[in-house]
């Protein structure tokens, strides 16, 4: 039996197809990571980038969020910039800042170094892949990329940007080199997600973390495009596609648009405003606050009952998940009573 069949009737699956479920499916974004002392532990001495090109690592940190909390999916350990790495894009992760790009694209000439992605530059996706949906059974594995706005943010700011003005500059003043820079970006993305479904992830995630700094009309315009391409390109395998970004508020409607059959939201929007917002046909994903994590166990369990609440009450498919990443100084053990809550409180 393929991971895709040995993962179709799974809680998660079910939920992102807006089909009964016996429970609540829960999932943390960033739960393999530094809130686990075991992934302090096998990452010591290896660089990050590093750590997402070796499969034995890739698939020890992919399972550890597994059995320590019993999440019901696991998410592939990886980084959205593992594919500019893979094309011979010089960068690297810095500790506490994030993605920095050594020489950022900025003009028409730079396009030229964004090559096509081939299977063969991740032969580590694919490896990892197999070894993981080997072991997670009927667990299914989340494949992700970032999507072409937040990829595409990174390459020509540089690094991390609270305003994106130099992203703005070029979708404003150059909206035809931007188009095809984030065309280029759209392909790279298809064809890494291709290698992730190809070899058994269940589900994938498209992450424009940072498409919330978008005006609606700007997103339709100068963002769409590009995540339609992708998510277009992907629909033939009929794997569920999610689609998230933070502050997003304004832009649930237009993300589902883009071709997601579930949209993560983030803590600001209630789920059954979200569902208003999104329309009917699309499950959703989200969105407690990662920092009621730090409040003690029985707050934390009043505001997970109401994002059930609000869930119930937008009466479409739910995934349950925080509202952005795992804050790394999380206690792993509201984690782990966190999923045994939900699992709980949702059961039939
Ligand atoms: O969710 C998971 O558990 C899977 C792993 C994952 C990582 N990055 C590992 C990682 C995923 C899904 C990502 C996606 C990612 N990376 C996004 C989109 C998600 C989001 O948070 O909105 C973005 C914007 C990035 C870029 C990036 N990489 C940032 C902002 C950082 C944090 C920098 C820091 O140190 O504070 C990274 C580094 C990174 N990616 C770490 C991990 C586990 C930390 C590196 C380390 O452990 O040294």
């Amino acid at each position: 039996m393929s991971a895709h069949q040995k993962t179709a009737d799974s809680p998660f699956v079910r939920a992102c197809r807006s089909e009964p479920v016996p429970h609540t499916p829960v999932w943390f974004m960033r739960q393999a990571g530094r809130s686990l002392p075991e992934y302090l532990k096998v990452r010591e001495g290896v660089p990050m980038l590093e750590s997402c090109t070796r499969p034995d690592l890739i698939t020890e940190i992919t399972l550890q969020p597994v059995r320590r909390h019993h999440v019901d999916a696991a998410i592939y350990f990886s980084d959205i910039v593992v594919p500019l790495r893979a094309i011979g894009i010089d960068l690297d992760i810095k500790p506490g800042v994030g993605p920095v790009v050594a020489e950022p694209l900025r003009t028409r000439a730079d396009l030229s170094r964004l090559r096509p992605l081939e299977p063969g530059d991740v032969p580590y996706v694919t490896e990892a892949v197999g070894m993981l949906t080997d072991e997670l059974g009927e667990t299914p594995l989340i494949g992700f990329a970032g999507a072409p706005f937040t990829l595409a943010s990174y390459l020509i700011e540089g690094g991390p940007s609270r305003t994106y003005e130099r992203t703005k500059a070029m979708m404003y003043g150059e909206p035809e080199l931007w188009a095809d820079l984030t065309d280029r970006l759209a392909d790279m993305t298809v064809a890494f997600l291709k290698v992730q479904i190809e070899a058994g992830a269940s589900a994938v995630q498209l992450f424009d973390s940072w498409a919330g700094a978008l005006a609606p009309a700007d997103y339709r315009r100068y963002v769409m495009p590009a995540s339609a391409k992708v998510f277009d390109a992907v629909a033939g395998y009929g794997v569920p596609r999610i689609h998230f970004g933070v502050g997003t508020g304004e832009l649930l409607g237009l993300m589902g648009e883009a071709g997601a059959d579930v949209v993560g939201v983030d803590w600001r929007v209630p789920l059954d405003e979200a569902a208003r917002r999104v329309g009917p046909g699309k499950a959703l994903q989200g969105n407690l606050d990662p920092t009621v994590l730090f409040a003690p166990t029985a707050a934390v369990e009043v505001k997970a009952q109401e994002v059930l609440d609000a869930a119930a009450a937008a009466g479409t498919g739910h995934v349950f998940n925080l509202g952005h990443g795992v804050m790394p100084s999380t206690d792993p053990d509201a984690l782990t009573r966190l999923v045994e809550f939900v699992h709980k409180a949702s059961a039939v």
